[in-house]
């Protein structure tokens, strides 16, 4: 009997939730470095570590201890970031700031999408048929909840930066492609309700769910994810960058 109890215990602790360290910093990563200079110039950095080729810059922001990394581009470098944030740096939370291409009809260049979940959208089957996309393994058909109370509190900030009519809700779509096609975004819209394409959030949201460790998606639209989508991420990509930032700190000042 004691036996069985103590085998109880054990399989208890193993298979408990991970849960974020409530007193950590906030992790907060980008992909590209336009998207995290506005943070970092207004950051009092403290101290660098360079972990696997990336930088970690700990210091404060509008009064949080933070954690701000440029992790790479693509969902490998999003998820080996969203990781060591957690792993090394214990974040009690990770928000995800930067840059996508509008898939939603509604999301115009500049607009604000904070997620509510995200999915993979380049994740399935190779067929004689063409892809099929398949819902990846861990999540709920596919679909990555970001946490509710960050999103409320990202939306909140992006109507107070950007107003209103410019602050979206919704699925972003993940995938390591950049997106500059029509028909690709009708089947983002079709298959997801997508709002915003890019190519690392749901790499760090799947990273931090399986963490316990809530996250959101912060993300300003630098194209429209079209034919055209290349010459408007040239033209708009810095500033749209920035916004997002902005909304970062603005979410900061909140927390
Ligand atoms: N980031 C910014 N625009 C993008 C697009 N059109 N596709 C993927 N990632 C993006």
């Amino acid at each position: 009997m004691k036996k069985l109890i103590i085998a109880a215990l054990a399989l208890a602790a193993f298979s408990a939730p991970l849960m974020a360290a409530e007193n950590g910093p906030i992790g907060i990563i980008t992909a590209m470095s336009n998207e995290l200079s506005l943070l970092l110039e207004n950051a009092e950095i403290t101290d660098t570590e360079t972990i696997g080729g990336v930088d970690y810059n700990i210091g404060t922001l509008e009064g949080q201890d933070v954690v701000l990394v440029k992790a790479g581009i693509g969902k490998i470098m999003a998820a080996a970031g969203a990781a060591t944030l957690i792993n090394e740096f214990d974040v009690s939370s990770i928000i995800f700031t930067g840059i996508a291409g509008g898939v939603g009809d509604e999301t115009e260049v500049m607009d604000i999408v904070v997620s509510t979940d995200l999915v993979v959208h380049d994740y399935g089957d190779m067929t004689n048929d063409g892809f099929v996309w398949d819902a990846i393994a861990g999540t709920d058909n596919g679909r990555i909840p970001a946490d509710p109370a960050l999103s409320d509190l990202a939306y909140n900030a992006a109507v107070e930066v950007v107003g209103e009519d410019s602050a979206f809700k919704g699925n972003i779509a993940t995938g390591d492609q950049f997106v500059a096609s029509e028909s690709y975004v009708k089947y983002l819209q079709d298959s997801f309700n997508s709002l915003a394409c890019e190519m690392e959030g749901a790499a760090v949201a799947l990273v931090a769910y399986n963490y316990g460790v809530p996250f959101v998606v912060i993300r300003c639209m630098s194209d429209k994810a079209d034919g055209l989508a290349h010459d408007s991420y040239a033209n708009f990509g810095d500033t749209a960058a920035d916004n997002s930032a902005s909304i970062v700190m603005t979410m900061l000042q909140e927390m």
